[in-house]
């Protein structure tokens, strides 16, 4: 099965045990219309192809680490999208979880999505128990404070933060629990596999910020122009187009020579290649070279 179905057919299975007889019918309708249809699952994707290069000794544990990432982006995403935050009406090319089911259940089924996202690490390590407490620590800690993604969020609430610091918490710490988690998963050491995360994290958030600038909201699915109606900072707007573009390519670079040799090297390789290709095109990058040498 390839990584895409692998993860499709995990989420599928977690949600469905959650959305039972029972449980407040729109509460289960706005946790679905979370997670499906995803995006890019550009996280879990990662992790499973890090637990691949490992051994994948314990898929079920994998493929639980993966949702458990995906889950609290998705959660993040429900949040971040809340009045309180970027007020945004569309999501992944369709109305928001605020927009569709209302600010009280969007705040409940992010709720409801981070704890699902450790209960599922809960449910699947029956097999390797050992594992359970450094998964756990490595999840928590790219999800919370002091450097997670809340942490992240709530740099937007401080007078003054530094661009890198507010890009690791609330982008970085994610995939660097990614290639961490996805080793750990599969009972190989984390350490090694942090870098490869870190840097395609803040690689990804600056392309993010780049996007915002140049793409269009039917490409993206989601506004565009949010960083600068926001006040949000921004690498586009620290560096200019032309330097986020460079210290994107830096970060993709880093990236690349980030993984770790082994025999999986050359698929993950290639997948930051194709992620960088989609998430900032070489065309665009051309257009921005050419109008500055204007
Ligand atoms: C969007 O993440 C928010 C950022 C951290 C940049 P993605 O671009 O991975 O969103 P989806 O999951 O593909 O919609
Ligand atoms: C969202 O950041 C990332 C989170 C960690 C929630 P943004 O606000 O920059 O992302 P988009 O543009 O709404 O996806
Ligand atoms: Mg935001
Ligand atoms: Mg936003």
């Amino acid at each position: 099965m390839d990584i895409l179905n692998r993860i499709e057919q995990a989420l599928s299975a977690i949600i469905n045990l959650h959305d039972v007889p029972g449980a407040p019918p729109r509460l289960a309708a706005a946790v679905r219309h979370a997670v499906f249809p995803g995006g890019a699952r550009i996280r879990p994707q990662l992790c499973l192809a890090v637990a691949m290069a490992c051994g994948d000794d314990d898929p079920a544990l994998a493929d639980a680490t993966a949702c458990a990432l995906e889950l609290l982006h998705c959660a993040s995403l429900v949040h971040d999208d809340l009045p309180c935050f970027d007020d945004a009406a569309v999501r992944r090319g369709r109305p928001s979880v605020q927009a569709a089911f209302g600010e009280p259940l969007a705040v409940l089924a992010g709720d409801a999505l981070i704890v699902m996202a450790f209960q599922a690490l809960g449910y699947a390590a029956g097999r390797s128990p050992q594992r359970l407490a450094p998964l756990l620590a490595t999840v928590a800690s790219a999800t919370g404070m002091p450097a997670g993604i809340v942490a992240g969020q709530a740099w937007e609430c401080e007078p003054r933060v530094a661009l890198a610091d507010y890009q690791r918490a609330k982008t970085g710490a994610l995939f660097a629990a990614a290639t961490a988690a996805g080793a750990q998963a599969a009972g190989a050491e984390a350490q090694a596999w942090r870098p490869l995360g870190e840097r395609l994290g803040e690689a990804y958030q600056v392309a993010d910020d780049i996007r915002d600038v140049l793409s269009e909201p039917d490409v993206l699915g989601k506004p565009v122009g949010q960083d600068a109606a926001l006040g949000r900072p921004s690498a586009a707007h620290q560096l200019g187009l032309d330097g986020a573009i460079r210290h994107f390519d830096g970060l993709v670079a880093g990236a690349i020579a980030a993984v770790p040799e082994c025999p999986g090297a050359p698929l993950l390789r290639a997948l930051v290649r194709a992620e960088s290709e989609r998430l900032v095109p070489r065309a665009w990058c051309e257009d921005v070279a050419r109008r500055v040498a204007a």
